[in-house]
């Protein structure tokens, strides 16, 4: 692929246009920031992927049905600065935004999800920056979710930097209620409809319910095989 640069060139070329040094500085220092928040990405999802590995011997099954990961696309990215009233360069996204590295991890049980948090969170090479339990303290419209801000060095020929990425660690059912959910709301002023918010955390406390009693099963045909 074509570094910035020599993109900018051929453009200027056929179109006889100018662009100024310094916003291609700019533009190789962005995508140099973007590449280092895909090998934190990496870093983090390899471990992930181990885990699942390792756990799955020990308990004879997955606990990890799958992950998913993002970068923040720009148009968030500076949304997210200007709604914050923060300022709008590369050393503000890395200094103020947590999430634009994203990683999402959807476990079979809820069990696993505190499974999967605790072994990520021992690892030595890995800080935890933040927790934010929505499971144990659900949002008030229903939203669960084990939500980690992590740190993880990236290593560069010459040095290595700390990299943050949000891993958001969920069941299939808090999954398939949270995509509904954003499908849903998503841009959409529904502020007043009381109603639909009412049906909406209704659901998400049936669903609750259905994972906590498919744990309870798991948990019973375990013993039951484990007795024969
Ligand atoms: P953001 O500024 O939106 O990133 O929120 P925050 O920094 O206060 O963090 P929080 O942990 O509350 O939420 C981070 C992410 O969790 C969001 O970007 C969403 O991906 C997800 N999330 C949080 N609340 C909800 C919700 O009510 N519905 C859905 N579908 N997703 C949510
Ligand atoms: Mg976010």
């Amino acid at each position: 692929m074509l570094e910035t640069k020599s993109k900018v060139a051929f453009l200027e070329q056929a179109n006889q246009i100018e662009v100024p040094e310094q916003f291609l500085e700019q533009m190789q220092q962005y995508e140099e920031m973007l590449m280092m928040y895909r090998c934190a990405i990496r870093e983090v999802q390899t471990k992930l992927e181990i885990l699942n590995d390792a756990l799955s011997v020990r308990y004879k099954r997955n606990p990890i049905n799958f992950i998913k990961s993002r970068i923040k696309a720009p148009v968030s990215i500076m949304n997210k600065l200007e709604r914050k009233g923060l300022e709008i360069s590369l050393d503000s996204i890395e200094k103020n935004l947590n999430d634009v590295a994203g990683i999402r991890v959807v476990c079979h049980f809820v069990d696993d999800i505190y499974d999967v948090a605790h072994m990520l969170a021992i690892q030595d090479d890995l800080k935890i920056l933040q927790v934010k339990d929505y499971i144990k303290n659900p949002k008030p419209n229903g939203y669960r979710s084990y939500h980690m801000i992590v740190e993880v060095p990236v290593f560069l020929p010459k040095r290595k930097k700390p990299m943050r990425v949000e891993v958001q660690i969920r069941t299939i059912a808090m999954d398939f209620w949270a995509s509904l959910d954003h499908q849903l709301r998503y841009k959409k002023d529904i502020e007043n409809s009381e109603e639909i918010l009412k049906e909406l955390k209704e659901c998400a406390e049936i669903i609750s319910s259905t994972d906590y009693q498919m744990q309870k099963i798991r948990k019973k045909i375990e013993k039951v095989t484990e007795d024969s």
